[in-house]
């Protein structure tokens, strides 16, 4: 059996790629950037470059592929990789492209409370692809809907800033309670999606054991690491004025000025069930705090 990762190199991508060669999978990692997919290659994937926004290179993906997951994004792009072009019809593309190479079934990472009337435009989006997957000629359609991801919400856009320049820029009070979900727990779910016969659910809320506001998990790093805390905050008005200003020349900007100057209650971050799903899948979900050390102890290491 072939299995095809797009976006391979990405926070979920990468770790299911390691997953399935470590049970000897045949698999396919693509993304636009092969170039970073050099580890993944060294253990037995077969590296290419695939992107949403290209037919053809999709096409070269799918081809001779049984099972597939969509790991991609571009909530963050612009131009020709703006959201729309990617996660929309980038991936309605993909849908078409993946029917006609008689791909058999199709592992969709959406998100946490994508609706069709959410507040987001991204989550909309990821909603009405759910949808189009349902009316798809797929065989068989699983939907993962993730909460966010530790590697970029809690590190990558928070802690990594506070040990890297001390302090922590946050737009707005930072005070939502927001759910983490480690990806490479994700990735542990993604692994069953995939492989298990049959597929063991078509739709699945995802999240982490725990709780936090950016400002907590600023605060945390800066315990665990001994580091001061120090955080600017970006007012919620301005962040307003920023994402009009932006939103002609960069979308993606845009879109995150305008998520986080939200209030907090536009609409809820929250998860329950992360010990339902250690005990389904038989895992062990990462802890906030345990995250938070690991991410200080390497940067410490480096
Ligand atoms: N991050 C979160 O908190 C979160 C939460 C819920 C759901 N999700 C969903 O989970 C999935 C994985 O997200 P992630 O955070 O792991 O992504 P990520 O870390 O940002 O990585 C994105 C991956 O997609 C590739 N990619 C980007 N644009 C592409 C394009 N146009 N065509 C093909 N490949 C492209 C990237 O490599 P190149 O740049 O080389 O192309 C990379 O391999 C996405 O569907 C995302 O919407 C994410």
């Amino acid at each position: 059996m072939k299995i095809l990762v797009l976006g391979a190199t990405g926070a979920l991508g990468r770790p299911l790629v390691k997953a399935l060669r470590a049970q000897g999978v045949d698999v396919r990692a693509a993304c636009r950037h092969p170039e970073a997919g050099a580890d993944l290659a060294a253990l037995g994937a077969d590296v290419m470059a695939a992107d949403l926004t290209d037919r053809a290179s999709l096409q070269r993906a799918c081809a001779g592929v049984d099972r597939l997951t969509m790991a991609a994004h571009g909530m963050l792009g612009r131009g020709r990789w703006r959201s729309d072009a990617v996660d929309d019809a980038g991936v309605r593309t993909l849908i078409e492209v993946a029917c006609d190479a008689g791909v058999q079934r199709l592992v969709y990472c959406s998100a946490l409370g994508a609706a069709a009337d959410h507040p987001v435009d991204f989550f909309r989006t990821k909603y009405a692809i759910e949808q189009a997957l349902a009316a798809s000629r797929l065989p068989q359609v699983v939907v993962l809907r993730p909460s966010a991801f530790m590697e970029h919400h809690v590190h990558g856009f928070n802690g990594l800033s506070l040990l890297s320049k001390g302090k922590v820029d946050l737009i707005g009070p930072g005070s939502k309670t927001r759910n983490f979900v480690a990806a490479s727990d994700v990735a542990q779910i993604a692994l069953h999606a995939l492989l298990d016969d049959p597929a063991p659910f078509a739709r699945l809320d995802i999240g982490g054991p725990d709780h936090a506001s950016n400002a907590e998990v600023a605060a945390l790093y800066s315990r665990l690491a001994g580091v001061p805390l120090k955080l600017n905050h970006l007012p919620r008005g301005a962040a307003r004025i920023i994402a009009v200003l932006a939103r002609p020349f960069n979308p993606g900007l845009a879109r995150i000025m305008g998520l986080f100057a939200l209030p907090d209650d536009a609409f809820s971050e929250r998860f329950v069930g992360a010990a339902e799903l250690e005990a389904r899948f038989g895992l062990r979900l990462t802890r906030l705090d345990e995250f938070v050390r690991a991410q200080v102890q390497a940067w410490r290491a480096a």
